[in-house]
């Protein structure tokens, strides 16, 4: 980026790439910080006296226009922090887009529809994609790349955008890179990786490639009843991956002293903030109930182990912390987090979803990501084809 503002970029138009997608509850945005996290870039731009054009993605649309996947809301919202009202374009690269981008004054911010809204975006043909990224090209004289959630995908505005206009990292991508690096360096020891989220087929790649890297792994979600039912517990009606067992049981013999497991867990007959509810031991969940979060005992536990650690990274919330009974375990590891020297980073839209909603202070932690996926892969050691496209 400061590559490009160097060059010059009065009236020249921009396409940004952020990540724009954010959780809404109707046409409500109920966490902002992806929106936030992208305005350092866009404004740089703007007061140089660029065109900014901004394309991102809402959710997974099926590749055609769908109002509830609108990013009208994003627009507005935008607009508001940034202080100046943003261009919403009706479509993505058609002819609204096309009129809202020659109206753009110097400095001016215009926000494209839902890039996932055309079926080529995400396309698994790459001639296809590339054509997308042809009509994006169009719209602009150079390209920044923005959105760190989403350069894990190799879609049109992403990775073959760059390959059709001069193409630069935004300053939010430099940051992201820049601090994974550092994970993946010579981390500060201890190096702790609390994880959690709903599903363990999501995660187990990166816990095999971590667990050589780290000295312990706290587990926790929904995804730690697929681990307990491996050390042979029975999880009730908790969330399972049956054919996920095996390989836990694999990871948990390899590596016996590095997988912390909850050693309590909430427990409740529904899965409502109304259940019933009870805090038993990992081995005393009943037949009939679910597990909606770790219980005291281990929020402790891992208090103590994250207390000692010289480096965290956090992803995925202990519990399902939507629901106030069951918010306890992501609140008390996040506290455990904030409170620690550790050098943290909270990767996850869900995880920093969670510091903000449970009201928890942003700067406790050392970063706080705005990729969920992407973190994970740079993590697991994977290329990011929209990072690598950069690079190239
Ligand atoms: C995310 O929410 O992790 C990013 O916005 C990427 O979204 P996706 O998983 O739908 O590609």
């Amino acid at each position: 980026l400061d590559d490009l503002l160097a060059e010059g970029v009065t009236g020249r138009r921009v396409l940004v790439r952020a990540d724009l997608n954010v959780p809404l509850d109707g046409d409500t945005i109920t966490d902002d910080g992806r929106v936030r996290a992208s305005l350092p870039t866009i404004s740089a731009l703007s007061q140089a006296g660029a065109r900014v054009v901004v394309a991102a993605h809402l959710g997974r649309p099926k590749g055609a226009p769908d109002a509830k996947y609108s990013l009208a809301p994003v627009a507005k919202r935008l607009g508001d922090l940034l202080g100046s009202p943003v261009a919403f374009a009706a479509d993505v690269v058609g002819p609204s887009a096309k009129s809202t981008v020659d109206a753009l004054a110097d400095g001016g911010v215009a926000l494209l529809e839902n890039v996932r809204f055309d079926a080529r975006e995400t396309s698994k043909d790459a001639a296809e994609r590339g054509a997308l990224a042809d009509e994006f090209a169009a719209l602009a004289d150079a390209f920044v790349s923005d959105g760190f959630g989403v350069v894990h995908r190799e879609q049109a505005s992403v990775y073959e955008i760059a390959t059709k206009l001069p193409a630069y990292a935004g300053g939010l991508v430099l940051a992201e890179v820049e601090v994974l690096r550092t994970l993946t360096g010579e981390p500060k020891r201890p190096y702790v990786v609390a994880l959690g989220g709903s599903k363990v087929s999501d995660k187990l790649a990166v816990i095999s490639s971590l667990l050589p890297k780290v000295d312990a792994i706290l587990v926790g979600g929904g995804m730690c009843f697929t681990f307990l039912a491996a050390q042979g517990l029975g999880v009730g009606d908790s969330l399972l991956e049956a054919d996920m067992i095996d390989t836990c049981k694999r990871l948990l013999a390899e590596h016996p002293e590095k997988i912390v497991l909850p050693a309590d867990v909430v427990i409740a007959d529904d899965f409502s903030a109304e259940a019933n509810t009870q805090t038993v031991l990992a081995a005393n969940i009943r037949e009939g109930w679910k597990g909606l979060d770790i219980g005291p005992i281990t929020v402790e536990r891992y208090g103590e182990i994250l207390a000692g650690a010289g480096t965290v990274f956090w992803n995925g919330p202990m519990g399902v912390f939507e629901l106030a009974p069951f918010a306890d375990g992501t609140r008390g590891v996040a506290q455990a987090i904030v409170d620690s020297s550790a050098f943290s980073v909270v990767g996850g839209g869900d995880s920093a979803a969670a510091v903000r909603l449970l009201g928890l202070p942003e700067d406790g932690f050392s970063h706080i990501s705005t990729g969920g996926g992407a973190s994970l892969e740079y993590l697991e050691g994977k290329q990011l084809p929209g990072v690598a496209v950069l690079e190239g």
